[in-house]
């Protein structure tokens, strides 16, 4: 009980570390204001005790986090809302760990089932660095793509063709799309976009998968976003009202086992097919990963020039970066096309072939 009562607190101040450094001001100052809480005993320490035996490792603080915001986006918690710049409100450092507290108090089912809920992002931001790899793959084999990605949550990447990217010397997409990426995405020499980037076919899988084209699962999306990163908050909301018009069917479904299946027969005849996945492989139990890549491996001795096989990943490379790594078969060839900050930004492009 002791150890948990810490994991609890130790998971709080955690939380409020990496709020304050990692860009969310508003959540770092609530959240010096939730330990007070949580130390007094109050509803923070009675809403998360017993919550979850690794409240660090399951995210507990941005649980309890979201479920106010998820309230406040949905216009149920006026009194916060006015503080959130997600929901037009303002802030200039005041404390409003007592709205929070309030709305906890008087909310208590909406928080107990909102602290069931894992936290699930799917950042838009990725996609960037990506559709750079899709173009080179484009480029270098000749053919469309058929997309298979793992753990893509919502969707929001595989619906990347969706959305407009300019280096400044070349670009890719949908010139007339509200999601945009400009040259301030990509360290100098950007990657070269052009050439003929089709996508022949889309699937995609989660072991949750979060359906962007209704409100409920739109507001989930929302309500993991830190409110003062209004950024984010925009693109996302963009690409929420992008994906509502444009449904793409997810399984819900284990990635090995998924991927086992779908490439069973092997890669397909005349196109270029491309597994993809960013930020997820942490997340997957050793088991998966194994069956992962003896997927990968299995299907890869099936392919050809005609019918070539390619693993893109996007998976943490530092605590700061991550790298966008592509292995290509036949052959089974691993090169790194890219570094990356973790939502995407400050594409540092690597492969100029
Ligand atoms: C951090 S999110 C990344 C989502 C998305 N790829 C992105 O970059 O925005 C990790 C995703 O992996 C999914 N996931 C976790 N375990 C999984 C598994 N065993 N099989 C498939 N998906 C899984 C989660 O549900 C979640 O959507």
């Amino acid at each position: 009980m002791k150890a948990t009562t810490f994991t609890v607190l130790e998971s709080l101040e955690a939380q409020a570390f990496s709020c304050t450094n990692a860009g969310s001001a508003l959540y770092g100052s609530l959240l010096a204001g939730l330990i007070d809480d949580y130390r007094s005993g109050g509803v923070t320490a009675e809403l998360l005790e017993g919550v979850s035996t690794t409240p660090v490792h399951d995210a507990v603080p941005l649980r309890y986090l979201a479920t106010a915001h998820r309230l406040a986006l949905a216009g149920a918690a006026p009194n916060l809302a006015r503080w959130y710049g997600s929901c037009d409100g303002t802030w200039n450092g005041e404390d409003i760990s007592t709205d929070f507290l309030h709305l906890a108090q008087t909310h208590r089912s909406e928080f107990l089932a909102g602290l069931q809920r894992n936290v699930q992002t799917n950042e838009v931001g990725r996609s960037a660095v990506l559709a750079s790899a899709f173009a080179l793959v484009a480029r270098r084999h000749q053919r469309a793509l058929d997309l298979l990605e793992i753990g893509c949550s919502a969707g929001l990447l595989s619906r990347w063709d969706e959305y407009f990217y300019d280096t400044g010397s070349s670009a890719l997409g949908s010139p007339a799309s509200e999601v945009r990426f400009d040259h301030s995405w990509f360290r100098t020499p950007a990657p070269d976009l052009s050439g003929d980037v089709r996508v022949a076919r889309r699937r995609g899988s989660d072991i949750s998968p979060i359906d962007a084209t209704n409100a409920e699962g739109q507001l989930t999306m929302l309500s993991f976003v830190w409110p003062d990163q209004a950024e984010r908050v925009d693109r996302l909301r963009r690409a929420l009202a992008i994906a509502a018009r444009t449904p793409l069917p997810i399984t819900r479904a284990d990635a090995g086992a998924w991927l086992a299946q779908e490439l069973a027969n092997g890669p397909t005849t005349a196109v270029a097919t491309v597994v993809f996945h960013s930020i997820v492989w942490q997340y997957l139990p050793q088991s998966t990963r194994a069956m992962v890549r003896d997927a990968l491996e299995t299907a890869g001795e099936l392919a050809t020039a005609d019918s070539p096989l390619l693993w893109l990943r996007m998976e943490p490379h530092t605590p700061q970066r991550a790298d966008v790594r592509l292995t290509t078969w036949p052959g089974g060839h691993e090169e790194v096309l890219a570094e990356v900050g973790y939502h995407g930004t400050d594409i540092e492009w690597l492969q100029h072939y």
